[in-house]
C-alpha cells in the first residue's frame, strides 16, 4: 500500500529496505511534546488568520491533546510505515477528529515542523544541562569553601610545581563550568528564532501570522529566510560543540580524581556509592563512574563530528540528509547530562584527605620558587641569578635526601653566602600558599572570596 499522507502519486508501497533506511520514527518519537506543541500553535494561527475554521481548530487542538496523553502514557502505537514523528502524531489525529485533521498541514511542512520541534527540544535540553551545570558549580564552591587552607601540590606537567589549595582546585572548574553556561546560553539566544511557516522551503502563500506562532512558542521572533530557516543545523553544531568542551572539562575532573584516588597518591577516596570492586581482586576499589565520564567524552565529540560531516557540502535547502541530525546528538547530550549528574555526585562525596595532600605538597620542592623570589626580594639578586642559586640548594637538598628546609644555614651559604635564616619564612607550605594574594591567586583568603562572589552569582535567579 502506498503512503496514506504523502502517497497520492505511488502505485505501490516502499521496499522493506526503503521503509528501514527512510523511518526515523525510532529515534525522533522523543520530542513527540514540542511537535505536539508546535502543531497546536500552527492550528491555533491558522483559525486567527481565517485560514481554517475556528470549530477545526477547536477538534485539533483537542485531538492533538488526547495524543498527547496516549503518547505520555504508554498507550500510543508508534508506526514504522507512517515515517516520522510528525506523520505519526497527524495520522492518529485523523483516527481521532476526521477530515478536519487533514487541515493541520495547511502552510507549513514537515521541514520547517522537523526544524522548529529540534529547536524546541535543544532549547529544552539547554536550559537542563544549564540547570546541571550549576548543581556542578555548586557541589565544587562547596567544597572549595570547606578547603580553603587545604594545602596540596599544584602541578604543571604532573610534575610537583608549587603548593596550592584543594579550594583553588576546585574552583579552577567552577570557572570552566561558568564559560560552559556562557556558551550554551550565547547558542541558545542564537537558536531562538522560530521556522515554522517558512513551510518546505520558499514560504507560503497563505496569509499566514509567522509573528503569532513564534510568540506562542517563546522564540524571540520567526526566521527571516525560508531557505535558511529549513536547512540551518546550526543550533545543534553550536549546542555540540559547547558540549564537547563541557565534556573535555569533565574529563580532566574525572583523571584527577581517577589520579587522585590511586594508592600512590591517595588525596582522595571515594565512596562505596561510586566505586565498583574488582570480582578478583578484592583490595578493589575502582574509579569506574570516573573512567566513564572520561570515556563518554568521546560521543559528545564524535556527534559534533558526525553532525559536522553531514551538513558539509549540503545544497539548499533541505535534504533527506538531515534527518541524520538526531540519534547522535540525542546520545551526546544524554551522555553529557549523566557525566555532570555522576561528576556532581563524585564531587560532593568524596573524602579528602589532607595529611595525604600536605604531605605531598612539602616534599618535591615545591616551594623552590618561594626561595628564589626570596632571593630577589631580600638579596636583590636578578631572578634568573636566584634561580640558578636556587637550582643549585635544590640538587645538594636531593644529595643529601633533604627538602628545602632541611638545609642548614651553613649549607646553604655555601651556594649563596647572603643568605640568612630569614629564608626558612618562605620554605614552608603554608607561607607559600599564603604568600599568593595576587588577584586570581592561590591564597586562602583569595579561595575565600572568591567562593564568597561564586554563591552570590549562583545564589541569583538565572545565573
Ligand atoms: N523525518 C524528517 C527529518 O527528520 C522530517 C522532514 C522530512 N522532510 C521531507 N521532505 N521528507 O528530517
Amino acid at each position: 500500500m502506498s503512503n496514506k499522507m504523502w502517497g497520492g502519486r505511488f502505485g505501490e508501497g516502499p521496499d522493506r529496505i526503503m521503509e528501514e533506511i527512510n523511518a526515523s520514527i525510532g529515534f525522533d518519537q522523543r520530542f513527540f511534546a514540542q511537535d505536539i506543541r508546535g502543531s497546536k500553535a500552527h492550528a491555533a494561527m491558522l483559525a486567527e488568520k481565517g485560514i481554517i475554521s475556528r470549530e477545526d481548530a477547536d477538534k485539533i487542538v483537542a485531538g492533538l491533546d488526547t495524543v498527547l496523553a496516549e503518547i505520555e502514557g504508554g498507550h500510543f502505537e508508534f508506526r514504522r510505515e507512517l515515517e516520522d514523528i510528525h506523520m505519526n502524531v497527524e495520522s492518529r489525529l485523523a483516527d481521532l477528529i476526521g477530515a478536519a485533521a487533514g487541515r493541520l498541514h495547511t502552510a507549513r511542512s514537515r521541514n520547517d515542523q522537523v526544524a522548529t520541534d529540534f529547536k524546541l527540544y535543544i532549547r529544552d535540553t539547554i536550559d537542563h544541562l544549564d540547570g546541571q551545570l550549576r548543581d556542578f558549580q555548586l557541589a565544587l564552591v562547596a567544597r572549595a569553601e570547606e578547603h580553603a587552607d587545604t594545602i596540596m601540590p599544584g602541578f604543571t606537567h604532573l610534575q610537583t610545581a608549587q603548593p596550592v589549595t584543594f579550594g583553588h582546585h576546585c574552583l579552577a572548574y567552577v570557572e570552566m563550568a561558568g564559560r560552559d553556561r556562557g556558551r550554551l546560553a550565547d547558542a541558545r539566544k542564537r537558536l531562538n528564532e522560530c521556522p515554522l511557516g517558512s513551510a518546505a522551503l520558499a514560504g507560503t502563500s497563505f496569509a499566514i501570522d509567522r509573528e503569532m506562532t513564534a510568540k506562542a512558542l517563546d522564540f524571540d521572533a520567526p526566521t527571516r529566510n525560508s531557505l535558511d530557516s529549513v536547512s540551518d543545523r546550526d543550533f545543534v553544531l553550536e549546542t555540540l560543540a559547547a558540549a564537547s568542551i563541557a565534556a573535555t572539562h569533565l574529563t580532566r575532573l574525572a583523571e584527577e580524581i581517577v589520579i587522585w584516588s590511586t594508592p600512590g597518591f591517595d588525596f582522595i577516596k571515594l565512596p562505596d556509592s561510586f566505586t565498583t570492586g574488582s570480582s578478583i581482586m578484592p583490595q578493589k576499589r575502582n574509579p569506574d563512574a570516573a573512567e566513564l565520564v572520561r570515556a563518554k567524552a568521546g560521543r559528545v565529540i564524535g556527534a559534533l563530528t558526525s553532525l559536522l560531516v553531514v551538513m558539509k557540502g549540503l545544497p539548499l535547502a533541505y535534504s533527506k540528509d538531515m534527518q541524520e541530525d538526531k540519534e547522535a546528538a540525542f546520545d551526546a547530550l544524554d551522555a553529557l547530562s549523566l557525566s555532570l549528574a555522576a561528576m556532581t555526585g563524585m564531587v560532593k562525596t568524596l573524602t579528602v584527605n589532607e595529611k595525604a595532600m600536605r604531605g605531598a605538597a612539602s616534599r618535591g620542592f615545591s616551594t623552590a620558587t618561594d626561595l628564589a623570589d626570596w632571593l630577589v626580594r631580600s638579596l636583590n639578586l636578578p631572578f634568573r641569578q636566584a634561580h640558578h642559586v636556587t637550582g643549585s640548594l635544590v640538587a645538594m637538598a636531593e644529595r643529601k635526601g633533604c627538602d628545602l628546609d632541611g638545609l642548614s644555614l651553613d649549607d646553604m651559604r655555601e651556594v649563596e653566602p647572603g643568605i640568612t635564616d630569614e629564608v626558612y619564612s618562605v620554605l614552608g607550605v603554608d607561607n607559600s600558599v599564603a604568600s599568593r594574594t595576587s588577584y586570581g591567586g592561590t591564597a586562602p583568603g583569595n579561595v575565600r572570596d572568591a567562593a564568597s562572589r561564586w554563591r552570590d552569582r549562583l545564589g541569583k535567579a538565572g545565573q
